[in-house]
């Protein structure tokens, strides 16, 4: 990758859905072969977590079985155990993921057991996942803030983040939970954490509860930072995180991305369509004001 190339996670199917009313099977068919044939390479496809905890997720396995793949694209899934790992090996997901917290209360509340405890679990995952070369990634949440705690430790951060890249993470994304972070604090957040993690192996992760989340990208760019997760339509929230919106709309940060000269091999315009169309499935506004705007043209 050279310095002006970033890479997008497109999380819309994933984190996005998870939070919305459910939709059919065929909806996030058609959403996720829609993405993909507009450029994403690296897309969240669904998560296999407990389907009393996140029943919008429920079919993720049916619609990993019946996506139309392309050759080069990571089709992603979160796992937060040993029976989420096999689900996914079984649904033949290209790259998983697992999920701790900065926060010990976001960690009982989103996976039920405490951050040591899940480092411990994620320690199995990631002897399962080695076995079958499976490629994963770490999120921590919480990262600044949470919402039942409030403010977290840029400590607190930097260990949990050290711990998933010392258990074999190829990267560590960095996720606003709840949108509450700007600027300065993410930067400041991202420079704790690059002292206990190489920085080219860091990603962000925004939700845009507040509109902060393209400054943010904008602090933290100069930092070395070249990946960034965003949702289509900036659909979603989070379950365990009340009030928290959607991620950053993925049309919005490839705007200001491909505006500033940086390339990602997306086509904008077809993001915003396959956007769009989600949004009519779940009766819900479109919460990109670029697709807004480019979809008006
Ligand atoms: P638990 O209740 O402690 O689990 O939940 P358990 O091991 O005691 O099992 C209880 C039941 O769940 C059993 O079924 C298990 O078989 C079943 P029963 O005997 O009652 O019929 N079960 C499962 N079923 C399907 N798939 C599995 C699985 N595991 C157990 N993998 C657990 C613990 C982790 C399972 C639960 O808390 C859970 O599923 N949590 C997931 C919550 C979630 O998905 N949150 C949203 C994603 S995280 C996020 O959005 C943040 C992120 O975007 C970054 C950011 O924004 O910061 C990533
Ligand atoms: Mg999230």
């Amino acid at each position: 990758m050279t310095n002006n190339e970033v890479r997008i996670v497109e999380v819309g199917a994933r984190d996005g859905l998870q939070n919305e009313v459910p939709v059919p099977l065929a909806a996030k068919q058609e959403l996720v072969e829609s993405l993909v044939d507009a450029g994403i390479k690296n897309i969240e496809v669904g998560s296999f977590v407990s389907p009393k905890w996140v029943p919008q997720m429920a079919d993720s396995g049916a619609l990993f079985q019946q996506l139309c793949r392309v050759d080069g694209v990571d089709y992603m899934a979160l796992t937060p155990n040993l029976k989420g790992l096999q689900a996914a090996i079984d649904a033949k997901a290209s790259e998983v993921a697992i999920f701790a917290s900065a926060s010990e209360s976001f960690s009982q509340k989103n996976i039920n057991c405490s951050i040591d405890e899940s480092i411990q679990r994620f320690s199995e995952v990631m002897a399962l996942a080695k076995q079958h070369n499976l490629p994963v990634r770490g999120y921590v949440s919480c990262v600044l803030g949470c919402p039942y705690e409030g403010e977290v430790e840029l400590e607190a951060v930097a260990r949990v983040a050290a711990q998933l890249y010392q258990l074999g993470c190829y990267q560590i994304s960095l996720g606003d939970t709840i949108g509450v972070g700007t600027p300065d604090k993410a930067a400041a957040m991202v420079s704790a954490v690059a002292k206990q993690v190489p920085v080219e192996a860091l990603a962000l992760h925004f939700h845009d509860t507040y509109g902060q989340a393209l400054a943010n990208i904008n602090a933290c760019l100069p930092l070395g930072i070249r990946c960034f997760d965003s949702a289509v339509a900036g659909l979603g929230g989070c379950p365990y995180a009340a009030g928290a919106s959607g991620n950053l709309a993925t049309e919005d940060l490839l705007y200001m991305l491909h505006g500033q000269g940086y390339q990602t091999g997306i086509d904008l315009l077809a993001v915003a369509k396959a956007g769009d169309s989600i949004c009519k499935t779940l009766g819900r506004s479109n919460g990109s004001k670029v697709a807004q705007a480019v979809l008006a043209k």
